[in-house]
């Protein structure tokens, strides 16, 4: 969700009032996915490199963060949609943890949307946890270490048992991934726009949708093979 400090900067106003500009995007991206029937959503809200930023900046956003999730509760809940959290929920601060759990416990029987927020995320520490587990699970011999498989690895990434992102959308004109879901994002299809977060509305979403599918996916194969079946 790149583009709300130049957002704001454009304005002449403080990078905190693009990221609360932000927040209403976020507010009618999840609305709009979850009325189209996408099945998971995950939004990139805060990466491990993000704890760098000004201290006011990041208790800022974790203020925005709290009450994003204290005033939705009741339409994600209405809208069957279910929060998770991908990242290290024990670095973030006590109450905005303890919002976070709560939202994540409230909205676990739901049937909808997964809404995953990635919070205090880094693609290359998932890896690193995930081998870590893996490496302590074979030397205590609950897996052995020649079964080791692409499954496994997914099996022990925050996102285990949810299918790999078909598209991945970056705002704000940079053209990198950023350590954002780097080893589930291999095939997924991305989508590069100029357009600010805070600019990144319902119509900018169906558009960039739009694109998806005019892409021909081939994982691998040749273009005749796909159109083959
Ligand atoms: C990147 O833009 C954006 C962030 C680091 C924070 C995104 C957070 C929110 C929109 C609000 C809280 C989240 C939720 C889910 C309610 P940037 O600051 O790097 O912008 P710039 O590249 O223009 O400086």
């Amino acid at each position: 969700m790149d583009g709300n400090g130049r957002w704001a900067e454009e304005r002449r106003r403080p990078r905190l009032f693009g990221h609360k500009a932000g927040v209403e995007s976020v507010r009618e991206i999840v609305e709009t996915a979850s009325e189209i029937g996408i099945g998971v959503l995950t939004l990139y809200a805060f990466s491990t490199e993000n704890w760098n930023r000004p201290a006011g900046e990041v208790s800022g956003l974790m203020g925005l963060l709290k009450s994003y999730l204290q005033s939705e509760l009741r339409t994600m809940v209405r809208n069957g949609i279910r929060l998770q959290c991908l990242g290290e929920q024990d670095r973030l601060p006590e109450d905005v943890g303890a919002v976070l759990r709560q939202t994540i416990a409230d909205t676990r029987s739901c049937q909808g949307m997964v809404l995953n927020l990635a919070l205090s995320y880094g693609g290359r520490s998932e890896m690193v946890l995930a081998v870590r587990e893996l490496a302590r699970k074979c030397r205590e011999g609950i897996l052995d270490w020649r079964a080791l498989s692409e499954a496994s690895i997914s099996d022990h990434l925050f996102t285990a048992g949810q299918p790999d992102p078909d598209l991945l959308i970056r705002t704000g004109g940079e053209h990198r991934l950023s350590n954002f879901l780097l080893w589930q994002s291999s095939y997924a299809e991305l989508y590069f726009t100029e357009t600010r977060w805070p600019d990144f509305r319902k119509q900018q979403f169906l558009e960039a949708i739009a694109t998806f599918h005019l892409r021909q996916r081939r994982f691998g194969r040749t273009g005749a093979q796909v159109q083959e079946g």
